[in-house]
């Protein structure tokens, strides 16, 4: 079977089998091969920062708990009861001391240990209650996102993220304060299946100038900005992880198509003044602190996110056909208060479940999607032959494998390494296929 998932992924090629967004069989594998075994993005340090504070959340289809101890540590582990399987917590988030399965009433600490069993002498006087915690998973952080991951022998994250790390920094190191999260998560159903949504934030930026995108520009641009001056421009790098999925993509240098997506307060933000200053020095360039614009990014398998906007989403998976996108905004920490608001009332306003950007790319995912129930569509390969060998390893400025920002080089990688996942058995035969770069990188 594996060789079988290997040849629905032609890299050298740039070809597609639709199987991969449609076949039951391949989710059931992506949810034991993938999804147990990546790093997956669970939130943002600054929504649980006391003792206590917790929040719900999912690993792939697996409910978790994510909770922050006394100590400081995070810890998250699988939301369900060892006893009959319920849901320990049925709560969105909050503070708790402990958790109390509502079916018969075992009890647990915010560090997922088993603490309290009702009428345990007389009914488990043997039960061993160090044995019947809920299961673990392994928690790291980078820079304010926190992720987690079920594989005890998964690369740790910065190694998993590699030069990824460089580009995330676009949004999550622009100062020495780093950034919090805005408060509130906005959650909501597409139905398509989830790679359509995690390859484009890591791949397309070719979709922009026609999906309609352009109505919501002209919408957003203020009346002095002439709409031919936000054409697409072509200065702009793509990005692929030599090796891990991830990838990104932004303009270079143009601040309209930014200011038509965020407002004009946003771009100066990023773009002008202090701000902007200190980020580029703590990045090292004026480009990358000046915002590089209008930048995409999917940190395989599921988390994405947009610098400049930054709105940061996981999309859960659901069945080959239906994603839940968890969505929430981050800003840098030390903005001033007015800025903070309109970072949340720009996300809204353009990728949020009812943004007008969020809206033209879901159409598009559900219609595919749709198209796909019939036999004949998924007779024939997609064709994802963009930029196909137009690539440099050499970049002065960018580190990684970088195409130019119409590529479908990212996609490729995307979907390459999705096959090395899928029939790797496990994490040392993955690393065996690691390139020299990642371990460079991440050196
Ligand atoms: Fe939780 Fe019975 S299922 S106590
Ligand atoms: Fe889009």
């Amino acid at each position: 079977a594996d060789a079988d998932i290997a040849a629905l992924v032609d890299e050298k090629n740039g070809r597609l089998d639709p199987q991969i967004f449609t076949d039951q069989a391949i989710y059931e594998q992506e949810l034991e091969r993938i999804f147990a075994r990546s790093w997956l993005m669970l939130g943002h340090e600054t929504q649980i920062p006391n003792a206590g504070d917790f929040m719900t959340n999912y690993m792939g289809e697996d409910p978790v708990i994510v909770a922050r101890q006394k100590n400081g540590d995070i810890r998250v582990f699988l939301n369900q009861c060892r006893h009959r399987g319920m849901r320990i917590c049925r709560a969105d988030g909050g503070n708790a001391k402990s958790f109390t399965c509502s079916y018969h009433g075992w009890a647990y600490d915010t560090a997922g240990n088993l603490v309290s069993v009702p009428m345990q002498q007389e009914a488990f006087p043997k039960l061993k209650k160090e044995e019947w915690g809920p299961l673990k998973a392994r928690v790291e952080t980078y820079k304010g996102l926190i992720f987690a991951n079920w594989d005890a022998d998964a690369p740790d994250l910065e190694t998993y993220l590699g030069e990824a790390k460089f580009y995330m920094d676009h949004m999550l190191d622009r100062t020495e304060a780093g950034t919090e999260a805005i408060p509130g998560v906005q959650k909501w159903v597409i139905p398509c299946n989830w790679k359509l949504a995690a390859e484009q934030f890591a791949s397309d930026m070719y979709h922009a100038a026609t999906t309609a995108h352009l109505s919501g520009i002209l919408a957003g641009l203020p009346e002095e900005v002439d709409i031919t001056d936000v054409a697409p421009p072509t200065t702009g790098i793509q990005f692929r992880a030599p090796w891990g999925g991830h990838g990104t993509g932004f303009y270079i240098n143009d601040p309209a198509l930014l200011l038509a997506i965020t407002g004009p307060k946003i771009a100066g933000y990023n773009t002008q003044g202090p701000a902007a200053e200190k980020a580029s020095e703590r990045l090292g360039s004026i480009e990358r602190g000046a915002q590089v614009t209008a930048e995409h990014m999917t940190i395989f398998p599921n988390c994405s996110f947009l610098p400049g906007l930054n709105t940061v989403r996981a999309w859960h998976p659901r069945g080959p056909n239906e994603i839940e996108v968890w969505a929430f905004t981050i800003v840098d920490a030390d903005a001033p208060d007015d800025i903070k608001d309109e970072f949340r009332r720009q996300s809204m306003r353009s990728f949020s479940a009812a943004g007008v950007f969020e809206q033209d790319d879901g159409e598009n995912w559900v219609e595919i999607q749709q198209v796909l129930r019939g036999h004949m569509a998924r007779s024939r390969p997609f064709n994802a032959e963009m930029g196909l060998g137009e690539t440099r390893e050499d970049h002065p400025d960018y580190p990684g494998t970088i195409s130019n920002v119409y590529s479908e080089e990212a996609a490729r990688g995307l979907y390459t390494h999705w096959v090395r996942m899928m029939t790797s058995p496990d994490w040392a035969t993955l690393n065996a296929t690691r390139t020299p770069q990642l371990d460079a990188a991440s050196a």
